[in-house]
């Protein structure tokens, strides 16, 4: 099994709540090391970047507005697997359709306020990582 590195995003939802600490809990206990993190403000700008993939979907401006109305957490996590370790942990994007014990299962609100975000691939994690952190930010 190959050590990697994925990039995941504590929501809004789950900052507002004072879920940080319990949605990285998840993300330690499936055997993710979180070796980079912090905590910002997303400017519209910064959001419409990161989410260009999904511009031209129904959801687009609702998402970036849900992403920008309030502080998110970004990580860097390590671990065997991580980008597909983390995605397992998440759970299904709609909540509704997450396996117990997933994060989206236990704290998601909807569709939309869904917690936390992972990177789907190891080559979108290199883009993503490198969207928010310099390398000397990730201690391993
Ligand atoms: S996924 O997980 O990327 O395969 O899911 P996908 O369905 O492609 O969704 C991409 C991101 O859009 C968010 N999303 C939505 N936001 C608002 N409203 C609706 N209806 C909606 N549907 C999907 C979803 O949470 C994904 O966000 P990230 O941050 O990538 O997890």
């Amino acid at each position: 099994m190959a050590t990697e590195r994925t990039f995941s995003i504590i929501k809004p939802d789950a900052t507002r709540r004072n879920l940080t600490g319990a949605v990285t809990a998840k993300l330690e206990e499936a055997g993710l090391r979180v070796v980079a993190s912090k905590r910002l403000q997303l400017s519209k700008e910064q959001a419409e970047g990161f989410y260009a993939v999904h511009k031209e979907r129904p959801f687009f401006n609702d998402l970036v507005s849900f992403m920008i109305s309030g502080p998110v957490v970004v990580q860097v996590l390590e671990g065997e697997n991580a980008v597909l370790k983390n995605r397992e942990v998440m759970g299904a994007t709609n909540p509704a359709n997450a396996e117990p014990g997933t994060i989206r299962k236990e704290f998601a609100e909807s569709i939309e306020a869904n917690s936390v975000h992972g990177s789907d691939s190891l080559e979108n994690a290199a883009i993503e990582i490198a969207y928010f952190f310099k390398p000397e930010e990730i201690v391993g």
